[in-house]
């Protein structure tokens, strides 16, 4: 076998655009809010929770479908069961099955990652291309509820997506809708530090819980992290793909530059906070028997907002 070989050295240019990025997105976000404080009346004006939510629904409209784009190649791999170590592998190669049963979503926002719950992604992702045969049309429902679970993803029965931001139902519900998930997907509108007493979902119910860029946006995160393990069934998976701290061991500059632009992000971003070591409560949520989450190993260093990826198994 030939020896690794080390990647040659990112051009400049690369390195500034990737440190640019972050003013970047912040200014498309306040380009938002002209028209946010136009649209909504005086007493949201005066809260700023209010006003942040309201923000972040017409930002995360536009920005949404970006982050997905570029989150597409790890983040569909991933719940299909398809990533181990950090990286996309075959089907069947995986240790860990995909997404399926019931589902806890956590902070879905504008639905960018809901199509992937339903049976017609199933079927042209994994049975379609594994058999052959040609994509079921959306009128197939009989198909639906009786097609065995393929590849190594299952069939998702019942989705709670618990979303505290009313601002981005209305997209999260046409994403459901185009989905075909109408019977399937149940929005929560409450944030996870109200989930319980909202009696919606019971301890130690659910077979898997995806969370996509959204531990960065909760409160309280280390103890709303552990309070979500709870909600696992022993044996059930936790999908996560999150941007995370970046800390001085990972080099110096750029952990010092992430704290610098952490003073001005979550304002502008509805309360993200890039700075935060989800890596770690998560893995002391609970006991786990298998952890597989690692920085992906293609990762630039000069990233901003370095992510952690993988499957955590209670
Ligand atoms: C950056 S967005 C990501 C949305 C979506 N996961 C995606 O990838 O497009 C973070 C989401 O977390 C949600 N969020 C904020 N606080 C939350 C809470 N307490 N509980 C659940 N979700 C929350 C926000 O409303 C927002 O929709």
């Amino acid at each position: 076998m030939p020896p690794p070989t080390t990647p040659p050295p990112a051009p400049l240019s690369e390195i500034l655009l990737s440190l640019i990025f972050p003013w970047r997105f912040i200014l498309i976000s306040l380009s938002f809010l002209p028209a946010t404080i136009r649209s909504l009346p005086l007493s949201s004006l005066l809260s700023w929770p209010a006003l942040q939510s309201a923000w972040f629904s017409r930002f995360w409209a536009v920005a949404g479908p970006q982050v997905r784009e570029g989150a597409e190649p790890r983040v569909v791999p991933l719940l299909e069961g398809r990533v181990s170590n950090g990286r996309v592998v075959e089907r069947g190669a995986a240790h860990v099955p995909g997404v399926g049963g019931t589902v806890l979503e956590i902070g879905p926002g504008s639905g960018m990652w809901v199509s992937i719950f339903s049976d017609r992604y199933l079927d042209s992702s994994t049975s379609a291309v594994a058999t052959g045969a040609s994509s079921t049309s959306g009128a197939s429902t009989t198909n639906k509820t009786t097609t065995p679970a393929v590849g190594s993803r299952s069939r998702v029965t019942r989705v709670y997506g618990v979303e505290p931001n009313k601002g981005v139902h209305p997209l999260l519900r046409a994403q459901i809708a185009a989905a075909g998930l109408e019977d399937v997907y149940e929005v929560v509108p409450v944030g996870i530090e109200d989930l319980a007493s909202s009696g919606r979902v019971a301890p130690e119910s659910v077979d898997c819980i995806v969370s996509v860029l959204c531990l960065c946006s909760i409160p309280e995160p280390r103890r709303n992290i552990k309070e979500l393990y709870g909600y696992l069934k022993p044996g059930g998976r936790w999908f996560v793909y999150e941007h995370v701290v970046r800390p001085p061991s990972q080099g110096l500059f750029m952990s010092l530059y992430q704290r610098f632009v952490n003073i001005f992000w979550p304002h502008a971003i509805g309360g993200c906070n890039i700075q935060r070591d989800t890596e770690t409560w998560l893995r002391e949520a609970g006991p786990w028997s298998d952890i597989d989450l690692v920085h992906p190993p293609d990762e630039v260093w000069f990233h901003t907002l370095p992510h952690v990826i993988g499957i955590l198994t209670k």
